[in-house]
């Protein structure tokens, strides 16, 4: 199966420590977009904190996209050629995000009843791109109320060189739960003339290879919570060789993060958060992942969370 297999944005987690130690540890992937940052007018002279998620690269990740949020095509043009100085040559558009607080503002999902305001964003896009030699891709939902949302912005989308239109076939008002419309992707997809990336719910091969059945003309999948849950996912795709156990990739998996929030978070108080928030996730990739995610979550310093996962990895 050639394919390509995307990790996932995840704000708050898969950034930079998070893709490093994956990247480092899990073969498969082939490539990441990284979660959001802002789109900010006069954007070649902000704070360099504003990209310290994307600067400097890492060569332990072959390709990473940067992911804007905003509405405002001259800050997205603006941002764009930032990103390009920083050598990046793609930049991935934000159109999914649910969070009433984005999408009140007309940001994230909340422009997807608004081909009006969608197309002269796009229109500074490809302009920057044009400029910059950069492509431009767009990761979006099937709508904020109803996949009508998206079937209409279809002829916009349609009329630039998107390099790739990622869908997670859930609305805004799902976020995160219930179950990914299938039929209304069915419905809408082979519309779109841009290469398809799916996104949503690959938990394991079986999802996978159910869905390019049903829907064969998509080469491209991110991967998202289901990596998160196992870091071999993308290696099982692929049919590659696993290791007799997993233990020894995992724990080594985790140092990499611990030792680089450690070292990036401020205080203790930062980094137990971080890493309890991994573990409701990682916590799956353990026979007990109800009791381990819950003794994470009692642990209150440091030394008392490195005890937990101390006797876990010399199970
Ligand atoms: C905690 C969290 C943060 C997310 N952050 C972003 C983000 O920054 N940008 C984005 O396009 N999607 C974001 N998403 C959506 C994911 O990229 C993905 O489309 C969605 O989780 C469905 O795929 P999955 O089931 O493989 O996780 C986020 C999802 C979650 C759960």
């Amino acid at each position: 199966m050639t394919t390509r297999l995307v990790l996932a944005p995840l704000h708050g987690i898969t950034g930079r420590v998070f893709r490093h130690a994956l990247f480092s540890v899990f073969p498969g992937l082939d490539e990441a977009v990284a979660p959001f940052i802002a789109a900010i007018p006069d954007a070649a002279d902000a704070r360099p904190s504003h990209y310290k998620d994307l600067v400097p690269s890492d060569p332990a990740v072959p390709r990473l996209v940067p992911q804007l949020m905003g509405n405002d095509p001259g800050s997205l043009a603006s941002t764009m050629g930032a990103l390009a100085a920083l050598g990046y040559d793609e930049v991935n558009w934000n159109l999914g995000c649910p969070y009433p607080m984005v999408t009140r503002k007309k940001r994230g999902a909340g422009l997807l009843p608004h081909p009006e305001l969608v197309e002269p964003c796009l229109d500074a896009m490809a302009g920057a791109g044009m400029r910059a030699g950069m492509a431009v891709s767009v990761k979006l939902r099937l709508g904020l109320k109803s996949p009508d949302e998206l079937a209409a912005l279809v002829p916009v989308l349609n009329r630039y060189p998107l390099a790739s239109v990622t869908v997670h076939p859930r609305l805004a008002s799902q976020m995160y739960g219930g179950l990914p419309d299938l039929d209304a992707f069915a419905a809408i997809a082979p519309g779109l003339r841009a290469t398809l990336v799916f996104s949503g719910d690959v938990r394991q091969k079986e999802d996978m290879v159910a869905l390019s059945s049903r829907f064969p003309f998509i080469k491209a999948w991110m991967l998202g919570r289901g990596v998160l849950m196992d870091p071999f996912l993308p290696a099982k795709i692929r049919g590659l060789c696993l290791p007799g156990s997993p233990l020894p990739a995992l724990e080594e998996f985790h140092a990499r993060l611990y030792d680089g929030y450690r070292n990036s978070l401020h205080g203790p108080r930062h980094l137990l958060d971080k890493m309890k928030e991994v573990w409701q996730y990682l916590a799956r990739a353990f026979p007990d992942s109800d009791g381990l995610a819950k003794a994470v979550s009692k642990t209150k310093t440091p030394a008392e969370y490195e005890q937990v996962v101390r006797r876990l990895f010399r199970s």
